[in-house]
């Protein structure tokens, strides 16, 4: 009798006891800020850790895919009629970006290096062949006539040359000369008066097995917020392209790596070089990719907004005092003088003027917005998508025929959709880290459950113990009566 009511008290006070520790543990967060720690020594830019073979080589394939619109009605263009274009893509290529001449810096805080960039086209993933044709405008053309729109004898000289060689406002040329160049015949002419030009004009020319320049990144040893972060880009810590020092700011990492232990109210930097700034996302939703949760990270519209709605956004308007609008970049100086105006695809986010000025742009949230779907616990990307409009500004130049009566309007050249997703051998690793962080973080709450139910038999043995012993202490009287 005494062992088993000993046993009973002591299944009592171990109960007691799991509930203290499991609420304890539970209130002290101890077991999330252990996992958190080991997270963030994992990942930091260290040769040897999975984070940095991941940062110099990203495991899943990338694609970048290119839309392009094709101008319909040149001529009635050209009399001053709205541009009617058709979206054309997409053309796939399949990008390699290793990081190269990778070099430590200061106590390993800071790693030097370049991303190449290479590009294959993929044949089965796109709507046709590289040598597809498109008419769009005249870029290289457009960008010598705004040059040299105030230089009444050059723009003479200029203008007899283009009609002689029957160039226009509006071109055609294939897919692949667009993107990675073509010599273009005025740019060639040119060059005779004005050796330093380039008489080839591309897109992206000279980007493919090249790089944007040298990136100093933090390691993130010191502090795993700057994991990835770029300390300098070219040598400079800011760029020059824009009117206020704020906007000038390179923030951020490069927008391929996070930090790890990101929550849903922080703001993530980045700085893209094709957009000649830095943004930032903001939690949008819960997503899941390939059975592990994640946040999605979206620019909010307030990025790329227009002065009355965000005030801060006075130093892109260049020159100063010049405004475009929301959702619209000049970035004419970033890119040799071409007048070309960044944008979301199909002016997502944009004034709706834009939208409307141009027949065939159809605006659609989940085609055009950029988007960023990040593991919480590592910073890993499980899913992106950055998409970009490259538009060109077409005014008509009284001191250039070829203008005609054309209306002054933001014409859509093509957009980009580079995008990612985790491969199946890094999500197998991944799934185990959030599953192994889900089983630690939850031994508190198992021990809590442990104790309610060793309480809940502690009762019941309790209650068993009781009722026998009072009722055959009220019988014996009647018996022995
Ligand atoms: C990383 O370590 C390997 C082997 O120890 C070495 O070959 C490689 O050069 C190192 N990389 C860097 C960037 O230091
Ligand atoms: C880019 O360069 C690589 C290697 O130099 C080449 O194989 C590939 O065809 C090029 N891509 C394009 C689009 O020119
Ligand atoms: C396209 O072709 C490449 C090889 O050129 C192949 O690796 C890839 O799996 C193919 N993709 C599709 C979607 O068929
Ligand atoms: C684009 O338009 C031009 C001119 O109308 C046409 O020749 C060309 O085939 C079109 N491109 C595609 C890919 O349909
Ligand atoms: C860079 O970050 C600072 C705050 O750290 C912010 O004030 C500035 O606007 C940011 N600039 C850009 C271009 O994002
Ligand atoms: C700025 O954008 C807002 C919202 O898109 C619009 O209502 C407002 O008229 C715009 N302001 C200017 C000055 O364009
Ligand atoms: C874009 O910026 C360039 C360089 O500052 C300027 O010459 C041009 O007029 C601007 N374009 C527009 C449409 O404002």
């Amino acid at each position: 009798m005494v062992l088993k009511s000993c046993c009973i008290y002591s299944i009592g006070v171990f109960s007691i006891l799991m509930l203290i520790l499991g609420i304890s543990l539970v209130l002290s967060d101890v077991f999330p800020h252990f996992i958190q720690s080991v997270v963030k020594k994992e990942v930091v830019l260290k040769n040897g850790t999975e984070a940095f073979e991941a940062w110099t080589d990203p495991p899943a394939p990338i694609y970048m895919q290119f839309y392009f619109f094709n101008l319909t009605n040149p001529q009635e263009v050209l009399e001053g009629d709205r541009p009617a274009v058709v979206e054309i893509g997409p053309y796939t290529y399949r990008e390699y970006r290793p990081m190269e001449q990778v070099s430590f810096q200061d106590n390993e805080t800071k790693v030097a290096a370049v991303n190449t960039k290479t590009y294959i086209f993929q044949r089965n993933m796109s709507r046709g062949p590289e040598s597809d044709l498109i008419r769009t405008a005249n870029i290289p053309a457009m960008t010598v006539m705004e040059k040299f729109k105030n230089f009444p004898i050059e723009a003479n000289l200029i203008s007899a040359f283009m009609r002689s060689s029957g160039e226009g406002l509006f071109s055609t040329h294939t897919v692949g000369e667009l993107l990675w160049g073509y010599e273009d015949a005025l740019l060639k002419a040119l060059k005779v008066i004005r050796p330093e030009l380039d008489d080839v004009f591309g897109l992206f020319y000279k980007t493919n097995a090249s790089n944007d320049g040298e990136y100093v990144f933090f390691t993130g040893q010191q502090n795993y917020k700057d994991f990835a972060r770029v300390d300098t880009w070219n040598s400079k810590s800011s760029l020059n392209w824009w009117t206020s020092d704020e906007c000038n700011m390179i923030n951020g990492t490069n927008g391929a790596s996070f930090h790890p232990v990101i929550n849903k109210n922080e703001m993530l930097y980045m700085f893209s070089s094709d957009l000649c700034r830095s943004l930032y996302a903001l939690y949008e939703d819960d997503v899941a990719v390939r059975g592990i949760p994640g946040y999605r990270f979206v620019p909010p519209s307030e990025v790329f907004a227009n002065l009355s709605v965000n005030p801060a956004n006075a130093g892109f308007c260049v020159p100063a005092g010049n405004c475009l609008g929301s959702g619209l970049l000049n970035v004419s100086t970033c890119k040799q003088g071409a007048p070309i105006i960044m944008s979301s695809p199909h002016f997502y986010q944009a004034d709706e003027k834009f939208v409307h000025n141009v027949f065939g742009m159809r605006p659609r949230k989940e085609q055009h917005q950029t988007a960023i779907d990040i593991d919480p616990v590592t910073g890993s990307i499980l899913r992106a998508a950055k998409r970009l409009q490259v538009n060109v500004y077409v005014e008509k130049i009284s001191t250039f025929s070829q203008t005609g009566n054309v209306r002054t309007v933001v014409l859509p050249v093509v957009y980009l959709n580079e995008s990612i997703v985790i491969d199946e051998t890094s999500a197998k690793k991944l799934k185990e880290i959030v599953v192994t962080k889900d089983v630690v973080e939850n031994i508190p709450f198992m021990l809590i459950g442990l104790g309610i139910i060793l309480g809940g038999i502690f009762m019941l043995l309790m209650c068993r113990q009781k009722i026998p012993e009072s009722t055959a202490a009220e019988r014996q009287p009647l018996l022995s009566s």
